[in-house]
């Protein structure tokens, strides 16, 4: 058989429902033309993140009843702790309310003003927090990483020789630690390969810096390498993951990805002096160590997830569902970020309104467009997002479309597909915009935004 199905059925379900296109206007409106701003409620199809968006399986909410509340030691974290330990072979797991609350700890404890952080890319909240911490976010992803069209297998990678330049710039001193983001998500959703990760590593065993990974989306970057790295293609998902962790000394985890729950978020560390000092910091801001800001039941949720998201099958179903959306928005001519991503399709959104300029949003402009015709959510990756106060705008204007975790199912893809296609016939009608108001940091959440007469 030839078809891939989605490799579940569906227990409960939650209606969703069109508005029209005068309430869809009024929205856009309120909201001024932020999709962030918009209720839930009025969108048709979100895909406005596969973060903490995804649907939990029997197996969780199982877990989620057995949750153990007690204050410490609750046997939930030891569920949650044997799970991740038996995944990557860390003896330091700290569990934090989501992704940035790891990094908000681990750059309190490792940046600071005058250091240098280089990541492939770095994703909106772990630039922010680098910076927050007085430290300067570099990214080295590959030149392949830059280009919309290219093919290359692993476009996630970092370019070694240019983190070999940055640690001759700047000295070993300045540079507290290399991170890599698996996938690559600010830039395309894109995988890094075993040999890029091992090459970065010798860098760092080179100048005595450690390594982290950014692993919110690990087993998707594992799924990329049984599938693209020479190699690989015989062995299990769970074998290729703990080589990615055995070649780090850390690594921040957003949960509400590859762990398939609603909320959460890991630390994990090697060194037990680093340990100490980000546990005393967790305590002060999340929780006991066996907590960390989540309840007993979201442990077990975990614990349960991360089992999950290691199946074969359904990271089979998973990339090739994005993968079914990509190819069919390129044969409808949208040119995409190529490949297509692990969790998202990356719109090309110069390429799909060429008459507006980059400084007046053609990103932005496509998201509003999309939520005006059809009620689908999308985000803007590109100068809204990342063109703030004090930094220099990106070289992609991108519309992301990211695919929750067992949500929508293949009609649904079918719908966004000819939803895209429709907006893109009528293109030339898009707008610029200009921003009306925006805060100085993270501003595309909340920048107030209006369309302008060409
Ligand atoms: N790192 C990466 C690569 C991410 O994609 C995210 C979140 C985070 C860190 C932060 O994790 O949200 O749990 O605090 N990405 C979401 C997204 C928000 O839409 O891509 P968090």
């Amino acid at each position: 058989m030839k078809s891939i199905i989605e490799p579940f059925k569906i227990k409960v379900v939650e209606p969703i429902r069109m508005t029209t296109r005068e309430q869809r206007e009024e929205a856009l409106q309120r909201a001024g033309m932020n999709v962030f701003m918009i209720p839930a409620a009025e969108i048709l199809i979100d895909l406005l993140t596969d973060s903490g968006t995804g649907a939990m399986s029997a197996e969780q909410w199982a877990g989620m009843m057995r949750g153990d509340e007690s204050y410490a030691g609750a046997s939930s974290f030891f569920r949650f702790y044997d799970r991740l330990k038996g995944i990557t072979g860390f003896e330091h797991i700290l569990p934090t309310h989501q992704g940035r609350a790891s990094e908000r700890i681990l750059f309190e404890v490792m940046g600071g003003p005058g250091k240098v952080v280089p990541n492939n890319n770095h994703f909106d909240t772990t630039r922010a927090n680098v910076e927050h911490s007085g430290a300067r976010a570099v990214d080295l992803v590959i030149d392949e990483g830059h280009k919309v069209k290219s093919r290359h297998p692993f476009k996630g990678n970092m370019d070694v020789a240019k983190l070999e330049a940055l640690f001759k710039e700047e000295g070993e001193d300045r540079i507290p630690l290399v991170m890599v983001t698996v996938t690559n998500n600010s830039g395309g959703g894109q995988p890094v390969s075993l040999e890029n990760l091992r090459a970065v590593r010798r860098v760092c065993d080179t100048y005595r810096t450690p390594l982290f990974l950014d692993a919110c989306r690990f087993a998707e970057n594992a799924y990329f390498i049984k599938k693209r790295e020479l190699g690989y293609a015989d062995k299990p998902v769970e074998s290729i993951v703990r080589e990615m962790f055995d070649l780090a000394d850390g690594a921040t985890i957003s949960a509400k990805k590859d762990g398939m729950v609603n909320i959460g978020g890991v630390l994990l560390l090697r060194d037990s002096e680093l340990n100490q000092q980000a546990r005393n910091l967790l305590i002060l801001t999340e929780g006991f160590p066996t907590y960390g800001g989540l309840a007993g039941r979201d442990l077990e949720a975990m614990a349960q997830g991360f089992e999950e998201v290691l199946r074969e099958d359904y990271l089979h179903y998973r990339l090739r569902s994005v993968e079914y959306l990509g190819e069919r928005l390129l044969a409808g001519g949208v040119q995409i970020v190529e490949p297509p991503g692990g969790h998202a399709i990356y719109v090309d959104a110069l390429a799909f309104c060429p008459h507006i300029r980059p400084e007046h949003f053609p990103g932005q402009a496509l998201v509003c467009a999309l939520y005006r015709h059809a009620g689908i959510r999308a985000v803007e990756i590109g100068r809204l997002m990342f063109g703030g106060e004090g930094h220099e705008p990106p070289d992609m204007e991108l519309v992301r479309l990211a695919m929750p975790r067992r949500v929508y199912t293949q009609s649904h893809l079918d719908y966004v597909v000819e939803a895209i296609l429709e907006v893109y016939a009528m293109r030339d009608t898009l707008k610029p915009m200009e921003i009306v108001e925006a805060p100085s940091q993270l501003r595309h959440f909340t920048a107030k935004l209006r369309e302008l007469d060409p």
